[in-house]
């Protein structure tokens, strides 16, 4: 029997949590939102096209924030294609994707599904094929109340009041070669830095987001984030991160490690960041915007370059639709783990991406939704995780991993506000259960211990069309309190989440 400790003290804290850390994404990417969350003549849509079932099943996963309408589609896109009467719609070439985009939504219908399902919009503007301008356009239409040409053709499309955006991205992945507008660094700073100070004359009190790397393995890490912030600093409040994973073959003890890395990713960030603050003798703290980060089987996606000729580019193909298994969902939950942990830095972080593309919600056209293994992860952590993270000291056994050395079997992370504390915590070890014992003592007195997990017998398992709930998480009765101390049986290859009330 594999035996770990951890101690929680309310009074060592990391930092209160923001809610816009439990975030999403919707791209105009394959059925994202056509035959995702839009599909008119669906028997739930509503009079807008909107899938009630869909509605329903974001309102319960406990999406905050939403970052729209891209990713690597937002660097073709011209966002007044989106807006007027629908007829009079351009239907455009979508490079990203090879897809055709029909504009049947843009930004004042996403802006009213989002009411629908009671999350805030973060909108990313163009700044590969596009710049200030524009940017400022969108901001004039969606943020001003009336008055000036742009804010006039909202109210004329029937949006009395502004969409008052607080949230924006300023591009996405500008270091990635396979962005359209691809830049150096110097070049991307320099465009966002105008671009920022821009907005920020509209309205002071935006938030912006620059773009960090697309992810800590491109060659330009480190270097990217310094020369961007050192431009933008003043006129920012966020740095980005993007981090998707999956197995090498079958190396799951370093897959089931990816929070490892998603930890000194986000750390290194911080150290840039903090670097450049000093440089600049500036009393403003960066945070980041974790906005993409997800397990995403990238080895086994080819749909777009299988799409070749541009006469007939589909319309929302199926494209990067992951199944997603009990081991990505533990995976999964390990990332949520990371997260929280620095929620002193990570103010906000959008899980990549919402419906049907590397999704938690999958959708039939005509037919049911369901949730995806990694639904109950976010949903619950989402629904548990308040008030403040906790810094805990946690002693684990510990393997070997090819891709991150010696790495902890047990990782967990615990929130605290006065209605209780929730340890969320998964076990590593591909073989075995690990008895978890929790010093409360510093707590005061610990009447009701529940715990739920995630694991089967099957880490390959996953939910489907024929089988949507094959996977959820069931209560673990092994949850006990006795003399200041809980202890509970994680299972191999599982998430838990224990409350104490
Ligand atoms: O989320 C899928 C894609 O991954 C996004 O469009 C892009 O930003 C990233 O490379």
């Amino acid at each position: 029997m594999i035996r770990a400790h951890l101690t929680i003290d309310p009074h060592f804290t990391v930092g209160p949590i923001n809610r816009r850390l439990f975030g999403s994404f919707v791209e105009h990417l394959g059925r994202c939102v056509y035959d995702g969350i839009y599909e008119p003549g669906h028997p739930t849509a509503d009079e807008n096209g909107f899938r009630q079932d869909v509605v329903d099943l974001v309102k319960e996963l406990g999406v905050s924030a939403i970052r729209y309408p891209g990713g690597n589609f937002v660097s073709g896109y011209r966002w007044e294609d989106g807006i007027g009467p629908r007829e009079q719609r351009p239907r455009r070439l979508d490079l990203a994707w090879h897809s055709t985009e029909t504009n049947q939504i843009g930004l004042d219908e996403f802006a009213t599904w989002l009411e629908a399902v009671g999350s805030e919009l973060m909108y990313a503007v163009n700044l590969g094929t596009r710049g200030v301008l524009e940017a400022l356009d969108v901001l004039e239409y969606a943020n001003i109340d009336s008055g000036t040409y742009w804010s006039d053709r909202r109210i004329a499309h029937g949006r009395r009041e502004p969409h008052d955006i607080r949230i924006w991205c300023l591009g996405n992945e500008m270091d990635g070669p396979w962005q359209l507008g691809h830049s150096t660094a110097e070049e991307y700073a320099q465009r966002a830095a105008t671009t920022a100070a821009a907005m920020r004359q509209v309205d002071p009190d935006l938030e912006l987001v620059v773009c960090g790397s697309s992810g800590a393995q491109m060659p330009t890490f480190g270097e990217w984030e310094r020369i961007v912030l050192e431009k933008t600093y003043e006129n920012v409040d966020f740095i980005s991160c993007h981090a998707y994973y999956e197995p090498e073959g079958d190396d799951y003890g370093s897959f089931l490690a990816s929070g490892v890395d998603m930890d000194r990713f986000i750390d290194a960030v911080v150290a840039t960041a903090d670097s450049v603050k000093a440089t600049l003798r500036s009393d403003k703290t960066m945070n980041i915007s974790f906005d993409e980060w997800n397990v995403w089987y990238q080895s086994r996606y080819q749909e777009v370059e299988r799409i070749t000729d541009i006469r007939s580019w589909p319309v929302a193909p199926r494209l990067l639709e992951d199944s997603y298994s009990v081991l990505d969902a533990v995976v999964f939950g390990g990332l949520l783990i990371s997260l929280i942990r620095h929620a002193d830095r990570v103010t906000a972080a959008s899980l990549a991406q919402l419906v049907n593309v590397i999704a938690p919600i999958m959708t039939e056209p005509g037919g049911p939704a369901w949730r995806q293994t990694t639904f109950h992860p976010f949903s619950l952590t989402s629904k548990l995780a308040r008030g403040t993270a906790l810094e805990l000291k946690l002693d684990s056994p510990t393997y070997e991993t090819a891709r991150y050395g010696e790495v902890a079997v047990v990782d967990a992370v615990a929130t605290h506000d006065e209605g209780g504390t929730t340890i969320f915590a998964v076990n590593r070890s591909l073989t075995d259960e690990v008895t978890l014992e929790i010093d409360v003592r510093a707590l005061g007195r610990v009447e009701a211990v529940a715990a739920t997990s995630l694991f089967d017998d099957d880490i390959h398992a996953a939910n489907t069309l024929a089988e949507p709930d094959r996977v959820v998480p069931r209560s673990n009765d092994s949850a006990r309190v006795a003399d200041g101390t809980v202890t509970v049986t994680l299972p191999p290859v599982s998430w838990s989440l224990v409350t104490l009330a």
